[in-house]
């Protein structure tokens, strides 16, 4: 295993259109995702996508603590760590919820993006089996960020309101701020 070079927002790697895998269960997909494990569990994050290691490929990983639907306050919607291949998404209504996101890609910045609550996600298991899942919450938002990514979107271009992008250190100002301003975020959301 290797630990891969994550690429940093305004490399050109994370504005393409990642292409389709034609067969999940090869080994060079093993391999990515085998390395995509360890790059991520090493930056502390909870997301990653292929072209973020500089592969242009439909390949997330990523998972959603226990602890974070109870930090949030919102129904828990657990998800051990998941590989998913050729991943998409639809809404299952038209709810929005704004939440805090980082990105692996975005060190050291934060910011408040609005996404679908409740999706369901259907994609390939590495061992070539579908998968569907329904997701909520901070479960729904780390996969629709990280699907996102294999279409060259970044965070803060899905934000509505360019103020609530902050560094880290200041994110406690801007959440009183923003509270003060009623405009919303919800708990401080891990890398992705
Ligand atoms: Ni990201």
């Amino acid at each position: 295993m290797t630990l891969l070079k994550i690429a940093r927002m305004g490399h050109p790697v994370l504005l393409k259109t990642a292409e389709a895998i034609a067969d999940p269960k090869s080994r060079d997909v093993g391999r990515l995702l085998e390395d995509m494990v360890e790059t991520m569990e090493d930056a502390t994050g909870v997301g990653l996508a292929a072209p973020q290691v500089y592969e242009g490929k439909r390949v997330i990983i990523f998972k959603s603590p226990r602890e974070r639907g109870e930090k949030d306050g919102l129904e828990s919607d657990f998800s051990p760590l998941t590989a998913l291949i050729n991943p998409k998404f639809e809404p299952l209504d038209e709810e929005l919820a704004i939440g805090w996101e980082g990105c692996l890609s975005i060190p050291g910045m934060t910011g408040a993006v609005p996404r679908y609550s409740r999706i369901v996600y259907r994609g390939y298991a590495p061992n070539g089996d579908a998968v569907e899942r329904e997701a909520t919450n901070f479960h729904a938002r780390v996969v629709q960020h990280e699907i996102d990514h294999l279409d060259g979107v970044l965070f803060p271009m899905r934000m509505t309101d360019l103020s609530m992008l902050t560094f880290n250190e200041e994110l406690k100002n801007l959440m009183e701020y923003a509270m003060g301003q009623n405009k919303s975020g919800a708990d401080r959301d891990t890398q992705e």
